[in-house]
C-alpha cells in the first residue's frame, strides 16, 4: 500500500479504518431510530404538567383542579407594559366568541412573583376577563409550573431604574380537559383564529 509498509501492517490499518468506519454507521443509524421513536410514538408534545400554585382568592390549585375544563394558559406578569396586556386581552375576546356554557378557563399564571401577589393577580386577571384564574405562587413553584410549560423567563437587569422588566416568551397554550396539550397561539394568532380552533375541540 505505502512505501516500506508490510502487508500485515497495511491490513491492520484497513481492519482499524473499517471498525471505525462501521461504529460510525451505527451509531447514525441508532440516532436516527432514537429520533424517529420519540416523535412518532410520543403523539402528543411534552407540555404541562403537574404545579401546585395560589389563586386570585388566596387557595391552592392544582393542575388536578382544572380537570374537565379546557383551559387557555398565558405566563406573563402584571407589570408588563405591553405584550402581556394584549396576548390577555386576545384570550378574553377569544373566550367572549364561544358559546356560553364552554367549559374553557383562560388562566394567567405570573412568572414574576416576587411583586406579583395574590391581590395583583386578581386586579390583573379581573381587568382582562371575570372568568379568568389568576395564578402565583413562591418562586419555586413558579419556575417548576413555568418549565412544565416549557416558558422561558428571566429578569432583566439593562435598564439603570429600581423598576425591572421581566423577558419572558409568549405562547398561549390550549389544554385539553385531561391536562394534556392540544395547541398553542402566538402573538400573530388573532382572537378568531384561537376561538376556531377552541371550538373544535368542544
Ligand atoms: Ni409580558
Amino acid at each position: 500500500m505505502f512505501k516500506g509498509m508490510t502487508w500485515q501492517r497495511t491490513v491492520l490499518l484497513l481492519g482499524i479504518v473499517l471498525t471505525m468506519l462501521i461504529a460510525l454507521l451505527v451509531g447514525y443509524a441508532m440516532q436516527r431510530s432514537f429520533n424517529e421513536g420519540t416523535t412518532t410514538t410520543s403523539g402528543k408534545a411534552l407540555i404541562g404538567g403537574p404545579f401546585e400554585l395560589v389563586d386570585h382568592t388566596g387557595a391552592t390549585r392544582t393542575a388536578a383542579d382544572f380537570r374537565g375544563q379546557h383551559m387557555l394558559i398565558y405566563f406573563g406578569f402584571t407589570f408588563c407594559p405591553d405584550i402581556c396586556p394584549t396576548e390577555l386581552a386576545k384570550v378574553a375576546a377569544a373566550i367572549d366568541m364561544l358559546p356560553e356554557n364552554a367549559n374553557v378557563t383562560p388562566v394567567f399564571i405570573t412568572i414574576d412573583p416576587e411583586r406579583d401577589g395574590v391581590e395583583e393577580v386578581r386586579s390583573y386577571a379581573k381587568a382582562f376577563h371575570p372568568r379568568m384564574v389568576g395564578l402565583t405562587g413562591t418562586p419555586e413553584r413558579i419556575a417548576q409550573a413555568a418549565k412544565a410549560y416549557r416558558v422561558y423567563y428571566a429578569k432583566n437587569t439593562s435598564s439603570d431604574s429600581t423598576e425591572y422588566l421581566m423577558d419572558h416568551s409568549s405562547i398561549i397554550y390550549f389544554m385539553d380537559p385531561a391536562g394534556d396539550y392540544l395547541d398553542h397561539f402566538t402573538m400573530e394568532s388573532t382572537s378568531e383564529e384561537i376561538a376556531g380552533r377552541v371550538r373544535e375541540e368542544l
